[in-house]
């Protein structure tokens, strides 16, 4: 499976491990992320895996499970998700290991997972985590170690011979029924076999992010040790005499501890756990452990684990050469999280039956439309071809796409319908695998025309003003669907990018009206700019900018969002979804003001051209406006690309990278989100950043001398790219010249068949910026055209959409339709208003 290549000799900086050099993995630190509210899942999983197998403490910032905040674990579970916001997901039907129960008394063993929590302590060296393989030791002296297969793992425990307190070990392991988030609904069940041991049962939880509730079943056997006795327990008392019960959740909002336990007459040997869960049944469940662990052989299964990650990331190959060795970590442990979600649940799915592949955790497509889904359709097609299938499916059976979706259910739409970026990114950059484009071009458009009774979880929310007036109104009039009426500025601008993406499917797929049509209303952003517009700081100093987006009314009267508010400076507003947030999601008008993926050229122009337009996005970052700890920031790090100066964009990037994005565990700026931060770290180093819904790559120099990428459909298609004059301490970030296969290349950006020919781009580099890729002829594609270049060799040479000579020459194949600015809007009269 794995593709390898013959490496030159490789010197390393720092400690270097006597390890295989090329080995990738160990550059992998899962830990990264795992404090600090980066929310990383740092435990055992298979890439895409639906078992992911971690130590949970009782951080209140738990939402991956297990942390390094010096919170103590509270169990050993086996569901979890990465990187992300709201409640902590999953972590259900947790394992605990005692040495002995003191006096050989079950009952003064604790239960709960309250006081339980009294022996979960740890030191962090005790901690180690690999691709695979988890493993931790508690105070109490048992060391912890866990692996997975798809659907089931296992977790290895090692007790002291004798407890804290002296006794012989007569090691206790009690499987509970809670969640991370305790969100256990009624009735939970679990049975214990008196022979064997085997704990089975199932329970109701909640989704940590959205609406509905999921049924998870589970079965697990151990190995090791004879058993001594076993029995349930509810709440804090436990009998070998019950075997089965039946469990409500209790009427006081937490649910009541319950569970079973094993006892074993001895903890001379490791006694191994296999569970597995599944969402259809027990039976289902079972299945999974026997056929995936047959043996409960630790060492088989981690090293399994270990070569599932060794093949999927053995794509991408960097020159360590001279580089420091943190980056060369920070690199790889950035893909490696992109590969952690989605989850791969085909099979798993309760809600209906299908042919298609089922993938859940999309955990939020906000977050993931941006870097993640690009990365892993260059790295990984296939599987992103599986997961459109099932985006497709899941529209298919429930009516729309989703925006976000964990644990089988609806998660909660943040902005647009950017489910729709997902499929155009896919369907221009030619991703093949039996996806059905017909239903994937019918659930966009049904995004842009079917307003869902509860936009909340899907769709678009004010599609008749969206379609009268040509924005969405703050505080507006809609009797059709509900949802929650804010970000109303941040919903226009992700609708009408949304709409771009729709005309670029239509327009590859030959649909001329639809491409018109959507093409028109993706100029709707323009809709909201208020050009006189100004902003100050909260102290009464001006920024000294003028022109910004705001909330505007139904009736066309402009509304006021302190363009500040909800950046980086600001620490009062509410932001996210509460009902009295404000007309931009998570970010402030300041930020969301370059959030015109497809149009960078009108915007430069409505900014005073160029150098203004620069000006601004500097002062963006200098002033620390932007928060790149989250999504929206992500683009403007490269946005310079389009101003024609790609070098600017090479220092943002070495601005942030690693200052704001460390190898540490509290090293990422905010929530991972599933691996969004993840990618964009490895983006940007490999020199490569795309601009997601466009066939375009924006090129800066790589943090390493060369970078291959191997097309995993075709291992013989490498795209290389090097830089001539590298310098590791970055000094030489600019680059002077660049050729693509061996001929001049002048645009500072390039398509996707840089990937899949396995193309080879030579960079070279100086201290000082240049005049590479600054022409408009250079610039990367954009609807209207680009004014005010003063070295343009020619203003009508514009590299915009319509033009023919970018996008259409590779995927489109309707020729150069015509210039379409859509953001003239007369038609639809703002003016009547
Ligand atoms: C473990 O490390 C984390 C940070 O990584 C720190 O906050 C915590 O206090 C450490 N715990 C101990 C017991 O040192
Ligand atoms: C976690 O458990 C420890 C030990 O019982 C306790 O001191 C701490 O308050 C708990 N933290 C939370 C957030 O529940
Ligand atoms: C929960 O179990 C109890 C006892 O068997 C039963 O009366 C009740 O109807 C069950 N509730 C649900 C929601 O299934
Ligand atoms: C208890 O659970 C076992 C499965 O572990 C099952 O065979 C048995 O019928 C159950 N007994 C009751 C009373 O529900
Ligand atoms: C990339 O591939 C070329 C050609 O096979 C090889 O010479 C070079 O060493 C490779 N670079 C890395 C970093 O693997
Ligand atoms: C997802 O799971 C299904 C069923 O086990 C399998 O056929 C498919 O290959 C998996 N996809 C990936 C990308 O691993
Ligand atoms: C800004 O322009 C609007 C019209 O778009 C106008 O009503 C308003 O008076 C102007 N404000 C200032 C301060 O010039
Ligand atoms: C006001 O605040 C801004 C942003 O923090 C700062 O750049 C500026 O210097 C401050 N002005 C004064 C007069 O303090
Ligand atoms: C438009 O509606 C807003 C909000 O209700 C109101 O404040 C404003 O006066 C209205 N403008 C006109 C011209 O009626
Ligand atoms: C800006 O945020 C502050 C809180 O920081 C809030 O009081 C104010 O109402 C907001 N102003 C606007 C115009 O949105
Ligand atoms: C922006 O943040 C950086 C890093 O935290 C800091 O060094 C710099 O002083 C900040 N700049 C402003 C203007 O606040
Ligand atoms: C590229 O730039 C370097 C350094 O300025 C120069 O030596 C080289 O001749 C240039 N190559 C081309 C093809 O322009």
């Amino acid at each position: 499976m794995a593709i390898r290549f013959a490496l030159p000799l490789l010197i390393f900086t720092g400690s270097s491990l006597a390890q295989d050099p090329s080995d990738i993995l160990q550059y992998v630190d899962p830990l990264i992320g795992a404090s600090n509210g980066g929310n990383v899942f740092p435990g055992a999983s298979l890439p895409y895996g639906m078992a992911k197998a971690v130590a949970d403490t009782n951080s209140t910032s738990n939402q991956g499970g297990f942390t390094l905040d010096g919170s103590p674990v509270t169990g050993f579970s086996m569901m979890h998700d990465s990187g992300t916001g709201g409640s902590p997901s999953l972590g259900n039907f947790a394992l605990f290991p005692y040495t002995s129960c003191p006096g050989g008394d079950i009952n003064r063993c604790a239960f709960p997972k309250k006081t339980r929590a009294n022996f979960g302590a740890f030191d962090n060296t005790s901690v180690s985590a690999k691709p695979g393989t988890f493993g931790i030791t508690l105070k109490t002296g048992i060391r912890a170690q866990m692996t997975v297969a798809q659907h089931s793992a296992l977790f290895r425990f090692t007790f002291p011979e004798t407890s804290t307190i002296g006794e012989a070990a007569q090691p206790l392991i009690l499987q509970d029924l809670t969640d991370l988030s305790n969100s256990r609904q009624d009735n939970g069940t679990v049975s214990i076999d008196e022979n064997t041991g085997r704990i089975t049962g199932s329970a109701r939880f909640l989704p940590s992010f959205g609406q509905g509730n999921y049924v998870l079943y589970f079965c697990t056997d151990f190995s090791g040790a004879e058993i001594f006795d076993n029995g349930i327990f509810a709440d804090s008392r436990a009998s070998t005499s019950v075997k089965n019960m039946t469990i409500s959740r209790s009427i006081n909002g937490y649910p009541l501890p319950g569970g079973a336990f094993v006892r074993f007459k001895s903890g001379a040997k490791p006694i191994v756990a296999r569970t597995a869960t599944s969402f259809i049944s027990v039976e289902q469940a079972c299945r999974h452990a026997e056929s995936e662990i047959p043996d409960f052989d630790f060492d088989r299964i981690s090293q399994a684990a270990t070569d599932q990650w060794r093949a999927k990331m053995s794509g991408i190959k960097v020159s360590t050469k001279g580089v420091d060795e943190s980056l060369v970590t920070n690199f790889y442990s950035g893909i490696y999280r992109t590969y952690i979600n989605p989850q791969n649940y085909t099979g798993e799915n309760p809600l209906w039956s299908s042919g298609e592949p089922y993938f859940d955790s999309f955990y939020c497509i906000w977050d993931l439309f941006r870097s993640q889904i690009p990365f892993l359709i260059i790295n990984d097609p296939n599987t992103v071809a599986q997961m459109i299938r099932s985006l497709i499916d899941t529209y298919r059976h429930v009516g729309w796409l989703p925006d976000c979706r964990m644990s089988l259910n609806k998660g909660y739409t943040q902005g647009g319908s950017n489910a729709d970026v997902v499929l155009a990114d896919a369907y221009i950059k030619g991703l093949e695998g039996d996806i059905n484009w017909e239903d994937g071009y019918a659930a966009v458009v049904k995004d842009a025309e079917v307003e869902p009774f509860d936009w909340c979880c899907q769709g678009r929310g004010g599609l008749d003003s969206w379609h009268t007036v040509g924005y969405i109104p703050v505080q507006d009039f809609d009797w059709k669907g509900f949802g929650t009426l804010t970000r109303s500025i941040s919903r226009t601008l992700e609708y009408a990018y949304n709409d771009f993406c729709i005309a670029e499917m239509a327009k590859a797929s030959g649909r001329t009206t639809d491409a018109e049509k959507y093409t028109l209303s993706s100029g709707n952003w323009r809709n909201l700019y208020k050009e006189n517009q100004t902003s100050f700081w909260w102290n009464g100093t001006d920024t000294g900018f003028t022109g910004f987006f705001e909330p505007r009314y139904l009736n066309g009267t402009w509304g006021y969002q302190n363009p500040l508010n909800c950046s980086n400076h600001d620490n009062f507003s509410v932001c996210s979804l509460q009902n009295n947030g404000p007309e931009t999601f998570e970010s402030s008008i300041w930020e969301y003001g370059f959030y015109v993926p497809h149009d960078q050229a009108t915007l430069i122009t409505l900014y005073g051209g160029p150098d203004r337009f620069v000006d601004r996005l500097n002062y963006l970052h200098d002033q620390n406006i932007t928060y790149i700890g989250n999504e929206p920031s992500f683009l403007t790090v490269f946005q310079y690309h389009y101003a024609g100066r790609p070098a600017l964009s090479a220092k943002r990037a070495h601005y942030y990278i690693p200052e704001f994005f460390r190898t540490t565990p509290d090293g990422l700026p905010g929530n991972d989100d599933s691996g969004a931060m993840g990618s964009f770290v490895a983006f940007s180093m490999m020199g490569l950043f795309p601009n997601p819904g466009q066939n375009v790559y924006l090129i800066t120099p790589p943090f390493f001398e060369s970078v291959n990428i191997t097309n995993p459909l075709d291992p013989s298609k490498v795209a290389r790219i090097r830089n001539v004059n590298f310098d590791p301490t970055y000094k030489n970030i600019y680059i002077q010249n660049a050729t693509l296969d061996g001929v001049r290349f002048t645009k500072n950006w390039i398509d996707h068949r840089f990937f899949t020919e396995g193309k080879e781009l030579v960079l070279t580099l100086g201290e000082k910026e240049s005049e590479w890729g600054t022409k408009v002829e250079d610039l990367p594609p954009s609807l209207g055209e680009y004014e005010g270049f003063g070295n343009s060799s020619s203003s009508s040479s514009s590299s915009g959409y319509g033009s023919g000579s970018t996008w259409n020459s590779s995927t489109a194949g309707t020729g150069g339709a015509k210039r379409i600015r859509g953001w003239l809007r007369e038609d639809v009269g703002l003016g009547s208003i």
